[in-house]
């Protein structure tokens, strides 16, 4: 079992590019499955979860042409089969969006319930209420969902939850539905975007997405085309919070620092200074961090996703801190291996209550999910002695040579498969 073996202490200095967000990816896969041609899709997160939906995709008819680690050709010509394999969904829990995309192109999908990140109960009535309203059939046998409709037709839906999800896989049915669709209090997140650009790009017309309100025409067919996907601004706040933690100078790459807002102004808020580039954001923590309060919400609020990384940053800050999460009921489960390493928290129901302490000592934990074992890893870079994290394969879902990227900055992270790798590590530093 691979583990990432940590020499905390270290402030992260340099530059680090930021890959392809992996969240839009996975929506703008499924989606290339519509067309009727090949399409090309550019800035893939080379990470585990994009690796396994497009063996899924394989798995049912799809050529995938991967030119390079980034860049994949997708030919849906052939699609012959509309049942996904339940080893695939257990693995990642987006392949759900393959009933969408399946629904629309082939009025008919057979894919098993999803698995996926352990941070909550994720139900999907949200998504089967919009393909019902679209008309399709929809029932759950043997832990499969199968939706077929003779007619899928547009519809108006009022969406009860502000969800991700739900947002994407009705707007990639809707895309190929007859006439008019309304989504409306739909998720704003940048990859809802991206999906809804890309769609556009193969000839769907789709309006308004990155508001709360989705207005979409249904075509006919999709056609080729080549796009490139959006950096990943999970990855790129990770960064910034790795940045303040180990209180260290880091210029994060190729971002949309309008996507980052929330984080930098997070980061501002505990006492460090963050500049915008075009491109780019530097993030230097020179000054003693202090306490602050976060809540988090859909888009453009303070994301779920980067709370863990943001927990372990105010563990390290001056003062009583406290976090709010209103998305996920089960996100703190990294608050446990957190007071291992030295930190004051105590968590009631969906809030944790963190009094800063000066610093953490390194010792072995497990990363519960992708970005609770992320926040841990911070922890790690910024507490003195060694972090040994098990679990890594959680990281690896959604974060592109993580500890390389980290190296090159100056962290001491490294991969290691057997305790005669560890003690390669240990020698290796002195
Ligand atoms: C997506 C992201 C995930 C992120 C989350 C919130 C992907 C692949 N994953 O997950 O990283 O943490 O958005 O930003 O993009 N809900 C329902 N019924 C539904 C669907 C959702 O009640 O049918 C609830 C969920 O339980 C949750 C909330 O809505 O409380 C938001 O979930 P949602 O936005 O759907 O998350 P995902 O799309 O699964």
């Amino acid at each position: 079992m691979e583990q990432y073996i940590i020499r905390g202490g270290n402030p992260l200095v340099g530059e680090v590019e930021i890959s392809g967000a992996k969240n839009a990816a996975l929506g703008i896969l499924a989606a290339a499955i519509m067309s009727e041609e090949p399409v090309t899709v550019d800035n893939l997160p080379n990470v585990r979860d994009i690796n396994v939906l497009l063996e899924a995709m394989e798995s049912i008819g799809v050529r995938v042409d991967r030119k390079t680690p980034h860049m994949a050709v997708l030919d849906s010509a052939n699609v012959g089969d509309i049942c996904v394999d339940y080893e695939y969904i257990k693995k990642i829990r987006a392949s759900y969006y393959l009933i969408g995309a399946l629904l629309g192109k082939y009025r008919m999908a057979k894919v098993p319930l999803p698995g996926g990140c352990n941070i909550g109960a994720r139900p999907i009535d949200l998504h089967i209420k919009g393909f019902r309203a679209l008309g399709a059939e929809v029932d759950i046998r043997n832990g499969v969902i199968i939706a077929r409709a003779e007619h899928l037709h547009g519809s108006h839906i009022y969406l009860d939850t502000v969800s991700v999800g739900a947002t994407i896989n009705i707007m990639m049915a809707a895309a190929m539905a007859e006439g008019r669709t309304i989504i409306e209090n739909c998720a704003r997140e940048p990859h809802v975007v991206d999906v809804a650009n890309f769609l556009n790009s193969m000839g769907a017309n789709i309006k308004g997405a990155g508001t709360d309100v989705i207005r979409i025409r249904g075509v006919q067919r999709l056609h080729r085309t080549e796009y490139s996907i959006i950096p990943d601004q999970i990855e790129a706040g990770t960064f910034m919070f790795a940045a303040a933690a180990t209180r260290g100078d880091v210029m994060v790459k190729h971002v949309i620092p309008k996507h980052l807002e929330a984080t930098s102004a997070k980061l501002l808020e505990i006492g460090c200074e963050v500049e915008e580039f075009d491109d780019a954001v530097r993030v230097v923590a020179s000054r003693k961090l202090h306490s602050t309060n976060v809540k988090t919400l859909p888009y453009p609020g303070y994301p779920t996703d980067m709370q863990p990384q943001i927990g372990v940053t105010l563990a390290l800050a001056k003062g009583t801190s406290i976090v709010t999460e209103s998305i996920f009921e089960n996100r703190f489960k990294y608050m446990d291996e957190l007071a291992r390493m030295g930190a004051q928290v105590r968590v009631e129901g969906n809030t944790a209550i963190i009094s800063g302490v000066e610093k953490l000592s390194g010792c072995r934990v497990s990363a519960p999910d992708l970005r609770a074992g992320a926040a841990l890893v911070i922890a790690g870079l910024a507490a003195e002695g060694e972090t040994i994290i098990d679990d890594i394969i959680y990281i690896q879902r959604g974060y592109e040579d993580f500890e390389g990227k980290l190296r090159s900055l100056g962290a001491e992270i490294c991969k290691v498969e057997s305790e005669r790798e560890a003690q390669k590590f240990r020698l290796k530093l002195g």
